[in-house]
């Protein structure tokens, strides 16, 4: 198996930790370990010292399974493998699941891997390509109809969307599902930002309403915990639990102890700290609409619906890829280009999930006006 350059790790691998203001990224502001203990009582903290360092159980922590069994309405912790974030579980997943040959139709754009592993496997892909009109980004579902294939074997999803902040609403995941069953079609959805729902509508994990579905859940993004690299699949599918379980035996084979006790007390504070960082996404987006609405000629932004993340038009003569490597070489502000996720035209993820957006929009400003863009 060949994989290709993961083109956004590699970019991020150039600046992430050099760029002092990353307006782009889509983890949600991160915290210390003492902030992350203070949510519980000092007799917890305490434990921590206490923690045997063994191998841990490879489906993941019992403990830790329940908490995660409690977010969903019908998936018990025997159905949820614990995994190292949320890129392990899309690489092992697919490669419990595909075979060459195998269909599969993904969203597009999209984070690589939800595509290009089952590439590497030799399977055939059909990209289910976003859509604009005037309220932004939208998926169309007579779309989706339209590449199914006999041989389909999995649709891909990613709600809400990277790059786009698209999210799936019950009804549509509804639709999604009547196809899927008709063809006998699995559905797997990478729900790494569930839980950021900014326009009111909390959104149903697909493992819910699926049997043949499979919902990746992380502490990475929405939580901003990805120092921690736990994620989770769940599934009502107990054979494909099974053949998880033996995948991971070839990975990580079990989680770190220290991140699955965290991960305990993050999940069980769950409502906590996702609204502490809605409030920040809310409060950056404010900041945000102002400044887009000043350079309304200069940008094409319509809010996410869920997430920390918004895909940007701005109207320039240039490459997107030119204009962000200007930006980051000269003022240290990091964007995301479209290229990144082959996807054409002049568009830039931003992220609203980081403390410093502020200051981090106030230097990407100064680069406008600096060079005449506005
Ligand atoms: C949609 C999506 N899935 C998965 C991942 C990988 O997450 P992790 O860093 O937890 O492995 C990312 C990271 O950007 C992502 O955007």
């Amino acid at each position: 198996m060949k994989l290709k350059d993961f083109k956004l790790e590699v970019y991020f691998g150039k600046y992430e930790f050099t760029a002092p203001y990353l307006l782009t990224q889509s983890d949600c502001e991160s915290m210390k370990l003492a902030q992350l203990l203070n949510y519980e009582s000092e007799e917890k903290s305490k434990e921590l010292f206490d923690l045997w360092l063994g191998y841990t159980e490879v489906q993941g922590d019992p403990e830790l399974r329940k908490i995660i069994s409690s977010l969903y309405d019908t998936i018990p912790e025997n159905n949820i493998v614990v995994h190292s974030g949320a890129q392990e579980p899309i690489f092992n997943f697919m490669n419990v699941l595909l075979e060459k040959g195998d269909h599969i139709i993904s969203q597009f754009p999209i984070y690589q891997s939800l595509y290009e592993v089952a590439n590497s496997l030799g399977c055939e892909i059909s990209y289910w390509n976003v859509k604009k009109n005037d309220k932004g980004w939208y998926f169309d579902i007579n779309d989706l109809k339209k590449l199914i294939k006999p041989n389909t074997k999995l649709i891909v999803l990613n709600s809400p969307n990277n790059p786009t902040g698209y999210a799936f609403k019950k009804e549509e995941y509804e639709e999604i599902i009547e196809i899927s069953r008709k063809n006998n079609t699995y559905i797997f959805c990478d729900e790494v930002y569930k839980g950021l729902e900014l326009d009111g509508i909390t959104r149903p994990w697909l493992a819910d309403l699926y049997e043949k579905g499979i919902s990746l859940g992380v502490m990475s993004k929405s939580y901003g915990l990805a120092g921690l690299r736990i994620g989770w699949l769940a599934t009502q599918d107990n054979n494909l639990i099974e053949k998880l379980i033996k995948m991971k035996h070839y990975t990580t084979i079990c989680n770190s102890a220290t991140s699955e006790f965290l991960a305990k007390i993050a999940l069980k504070h769950s409502d906590e700290i996702l609204n502490r960082n809605k409030e920040i996404i809310l409060e950056n987006l404010s900041i945000a609409e102002d400044f887009f609405n000043k350079y309304n000629s200069l940008f094409e932004f319509y809010r996410q619906m869920a997430g920390p993340i918004a895909f940007v038009k701005i109207n320039i003569d240039e490459k997107i890829e030119d204009f962000c490597e200007k930006l980051v070489q000269n003022k240290g502000v990091l964007l995301l280009p479209a290229n990144i996720y082959d996807y054409p035209g002049n568009y830039f993820r931003i992220g609203f999930g980081r403390k410093n957006f502020r200051e981090s929009l106030f230097k990407f400003e100064e680069f406008l006006i600096e060079n005449n863009y506005v």
